[in-house]
């Protein structure tokens, strides 16, 4: 194992090749040059320091929180900081239309009064291991077409066996596109609870409107702490446990950030495709970015219209809004990115390149176009399948009904097992709580209307479930008509057994696959999920295969063209490090971004009673008194709420710490701008900011506003 991870940083750690900042590094293979071009930029710290297997390092500050966030533990007692973004869901799900802490916040101002958050954990890596020869070595004999396939078995075998029941996960992960194969360990804390949160209207200022964008006001944190046994090992909820013992935490600069100045973010991007083909690049833009963009406007609308009505309504559906709402705006910026810096062309001048080095390699010939076969192949389908992942599974009654196959699956096939069954049975059950406390009846209604509708009218007539309309037609009118499709969804919602905990405990206990089938709401997805896996699934296996198996031959070439330089793989959700500056920028001609803004943005912005740019009356009352405490920014004399840096993250590094080069943290990395959201494709050298908040403001607003000098007591603040 200690050969290979040898061999490996000879690989990857020859010259430096990428563009200043681009680089999302593996913290176990930091290369020489990279490490030198970190101190060239500032870092003061060793590279031991950095990570280390065997003493504590920064990486023990830091986790993978809750399903796809970054956290940093900044207390001996385990205290993490994170986005307001990513302890939303569990701010929300601790919070009544009486105790409000979306609306108003949430401060402890003891351990005692911390929420238990059900269903939170965090996770710490432990160990990494080279494992490629191992895989490689199992899939010697498997034909291209089945690799990917194969793969995913082989990696779930690989990491259940691994997993030796002491607490500790293992995960094996895929890089440079099945290349090369890792093995993490990580320990799990399952108890963990919330101490702090702003006001939403802090946490959440700027709403969608500014989300994205830069400049920012928005004061995105929450605070957690993570507990475990008395025994000091991880542990689920209980009254006897004890706050985490942290191994290794973040101190906190006071000192502000000036432009230039040197920042590292820790933490798990979950994913980019930097070395997308041109034929993925034009389906993104062709199809999949506006069904999904069109969908999901869709839903949102439908969702707005009822949350602005009722409070309960807000907390029950703004996480799942915030969600949506993320990822369209995304999407929709990203193709117009994409457009905007002609990533096509610049990535057919990559594969030119390919071509040209792969020339007289047989194994590297046709490779583009057997690739664009691949996407020809699929184009056709690629439309209606966003339709039903989006779309008809974007009704949450609907999305609940189609997770229902499984199900009946099980109870329809003579081949089941009695334990299969139960299990499946087990699993709709928990489902069905589940869906039930998240389902909004009024909003669901709306959205099944218009997504059965659009599916009528934006897909090729010979792709759509053709019984299913029929049926339609002849029982509410008129295709062309939206009554039609209203009458419909009243139907469904009047009729299904899914939304009526009576019908729903008599169907599961006598597990009726007849009432099943008769259900509106289940065959209404069924006709959808049906059409689907009957004739286009095999296409969709096909095209994923093939994509698979040529990007994996492309990735090959690629790191054996670039042999000696240092480049990184693209995120899959394992930690990383990137480096770069706080700096300005110029998002188009004549105009320049300040790298810092100010709570007097803050106050330019607020628009009282509004949706998005409310603001708490006491935020207000602290910036008319000037009332900054230790916290201000005597060059700004105001408050720096957040500021920009060159480094390359991307979704999942969100909560991610910022640190100085003494490894202080002077920030939280929560957003990533508007000019460059293509870059999960294709990354800007010029354009590419991340936006963090300000710790500074994080901690103004916990002390000044929050009045918990309890968690500012707790932390170690350097001012040097
Ligand atoms: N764009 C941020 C990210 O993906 C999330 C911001 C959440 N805010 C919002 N208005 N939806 O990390």
């Amino acid at each position: 194992m200690k050969k290979i991870a040898i061999i490996l940083l000879v690989v990857f750690a020859a010259n430096v090749s990428v563009k200043a900042d681009e680089g999302m590094w593996l913290v176990h293979l930091i290369g020489e040059k990279t490490y030198a071009n970190m101190v060239k930029r500032g870092l003061k710290l060793t590279k031991e320091q950095l990570y280390s297997m065997n003493k504590n390092s920064l990486k023990d500050a830091i986790v993978l929180f809750g399903g796809g966030c970054t956290a940093e533990v900044v207390s001996k007692e385990g205290l993490l900081f994170t986005n307001h973004h990513c302890g939303y869901g569990n701010i929300a799900a601790s919070s009544t239309v009486e105790h409000n802490y979306l609306k108003d916040g949430f401060w402890a101002k003891s351990k005692k009064e911390e929420i238990v958050c059900p269903g939170l954990s965090v996770q710490f890596l432990v160990k990494i291991e080279d494992v490629t020869d191992m895989v490689n070595l199992k899939l010697k004999d498997v034909k291209p077409a089945d690799l990917s396939a194969k793969l995913i078995a082989i990696l779930t075998e690989m990491s259940t066996k691994a997993t030796d029941g002491s607490g500790n996960e293992v995960r094996v992960s895929s890089f440079f596109k099945g290349n090369q194969f890792l093995q993490f360990t990580y320990q799990r804390y399952t108890d963990v609870r919330l101490v702090g949160a702003p006001p939403e209207s802090i946490g959440k200022f700027g709403g969608d409107t500014d989300n994205w964008e830069w400049p920012r006001h928005t004061g995105d944190f929450s605070i957690f702490r993570i507990y475990m046994s008395p025994e000091g090992k991880p542990a689920d909820y209980s009254d006897k446990n004890v706050p985490f013992l942290a191994k290794s935490f973040l101190p906190i600069s006071l000192k502000g950030v000036n432009d230039g100045e040197y920042a590292m973010i820790y933490g798990y991007p979950g994913g980019t495709n930097r070395y997308e083909t041109t034929y993925g690049v034009k389906l993104k833009i062709d199809i999949d970015n506006p069904s999904l963009v069109n969908l999901r406007a869709e839903r949102l609308k439908a969702m707005y219209a009822e949350m602005v009505k009722d409070p309960a309504v807000k907390i029950q559906l703004a996480s799942s809004y915030a969600g949506i709402a993320n990822y369209w705006k995304f999407f929709d910026g990203e193709s117009k990115q994409l457009l905007k810096h002609n990533v096509i062309a610049q990535k057919g001048k990559e594969e030119k390149a390919f071509e040209a080095w792969a020339k007289g390699k047989p194994e590297y010939d046709n490779l583009f176009a057997n690739i664009g076969a691949t996407y020809d192949a699929w184009r056709p389908y690629a439309k209606g399948r966003m339709y039903l992942n989006e779309g008809i599974k974007g009704s949450p009654l609907l999305g609940f009904a189609s997770s229902l196959k499984s199900l009946d699956d099980a109870l329809s096939s003579p081949a089941s097992a009695p334990e299969e069954i139960k299990k499946a049975v087990a699993m709709a059950k928990t489902n069905f709580s589940a869906f039930l406390k998240s389902e909004n009846t009024a909003s669901d209604r709306n959205i099944v209307a218009m997504v059965v509708k659009m599916f009528f009218t934006d897909i090729a007539a010979d792709q759509r479930p053709q019984a299913f309309y029929n049926m339609m037609q002849k029982g509410y009118g008129d295709m062309a008509m939206d009554a039609t499709y209203q009458n419909f969804a009243k139907a469904v919602f009047e009729k299904t057994m899914l939304l009526d905990e009576n019908k729903w405990d008599n169907f599961i206990s006598k597990s009726d696959t007849a009432a099943l089938h008769a259900d509106l709401a289940y065959k209404t997805a069924m006709a959808f999920v049906t059409n689907f896996n009957a004739n286009y699934a095999k296409f969709y296996t096909q095209f994923t295969a093939n994509n698979f198996a040529y990007n994996k031959l492309y990735l090959k070439g690629i790191l054996e063209m670039k042999k000696g330089q240092e480049f990184y793989p693209d995120a899959n959700q394992t930690m990383r490090v990137s480096y770069g500056n706080v700096k300005s920028y110029s998002p188009r001609d004549a105009v320049k971004y300040r790298e810092i803004c100010t709570l007097n943005g803050v106050m330019e912005k607020y628009s009282p009673g509004d949706y998005e740019f409310d603001a708490p009356a006491k935020l207000i009352e602290l910036v008319n008194n000037k009332d900054f405490g230790q916290y201000i920014d005597k060059k700004a004399n105001d408050i720096v709420v957040s500021f920009i840096t060159t480094n390359d993250i991307t979704g999942g590094n969100s909560g991610s710490p910022v640190i100085n080069s003494k490894g202080e943290l002077i920030g939280l990395a929560f957003d990533g701008n508007y000019e460059a959201l293509s870059h999960k494709i294709a990354f800007d050298g010029e354009l590419n900011r991340t936006i963090c908040l300000d710790v500074r403001y994080l901690l103004f607003i916990v002390d000044k506003l929050g009045g918990a000098k309890n968690i500012i007591d707790e932390l170690v603040l350097s001012k040097q």
